[in-house]
């Protein structure tokens, strides 16, 4: 499963990406706006910081608008993905983009028949969002799993499901199960996922044992 992170924080993408768990980045309006950066230039710098592919949010509405806006991201660096949303002119976008070979994320995904749309207009990825899911007491990771199992039956579709407004590792964990390709992981979310009580308690053990050896590695 590869690992995006969920923000336009650069100061959390360089830090993540220096681990080398990330794949890629996913931005959005309001990502955008939390940051109180210049679009184009946030996402130069994202895109610049790592290899993977980096999404950018068209903000227009209308088929034209959304052409003429992901065209200039698009130009922006070669691993940048026009996000489109899950509309009749996002559709009709992310087919005209894919035809053109300019790589597309189609967002704001809550049914399957929208994902199945999404893999038909020729999406590289499609992003349902399973928190707001659960937000309103549906189950996210059910779309997930029904999102899968169709994908799996048409070997011909080979759009990738993005896994997006993941909440917590548990969503991380069960969309793997379910074999979702990508999952994009805000950085305090991505962060917790390294902890376990038992890890710290164990470690502190293992120090404790150590320092009575009076022994040194180097
Ligand atoms: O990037 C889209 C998505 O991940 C948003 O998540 O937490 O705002 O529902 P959230």
């Amino acid at each position: 499963m590869e690992f995006f992170i969920d923000t336009a924080d650069i100061d959390e993408i360089r830090d993540l990406a220096s681990t080398g768990l990330v794949d890629g980045v996913t931005t959005n309006p309001s990502l955008i706006a939390k940051s109180g950066r210049d679009i184009l230039e946030v996402t130069k710098e994202i895109a610049e910081t790592v290899s993977g592919p980096v999404s950018a949010e068209v903000t227009a509405l209308d088929y034209d608008g959304m052409i003429a806006e992901g065209r200039k991201l698009a130009k922006i660096a070669d691993n940048i993905v026009v996000k489109l949303p899950l509309t009749e002119d996002g559709l009709k976008a992310c087919k005209t983009f894919s035809d053109e070979g300019i790589k597309t994320n189609v967002t704001l995904c809550f049914s399957a028949a929208q994902a199945l749309l999404a893999a038909k207009a020729g999406a590289t990825y499609v992003s349902p969002f399973v928190g707001r899911l659960d937000d309103i007491g549906q189950d996210g990771l059910e779309l997930i799993a029904d999102i899968v199992e169709i994908f799996e039956n048409f070997e011909a579709l080979e759009t990738k499901v993005l896994v997006a407004s993941t909440r917590n590792p548990y969503h991380i964990v069960e969309a793997a199960k379910l074999g979702a390709h990508v999952a994009t992981i805000p950085p305090k979310v991505l962060r917790s996922m390294y902890s376990h009580h038992l890890t710290d308690k164990g470690l502190d053990t293992f120090m404790k044992d150590w320092a009575s050896t009076g022994q040194s590695i180097l």
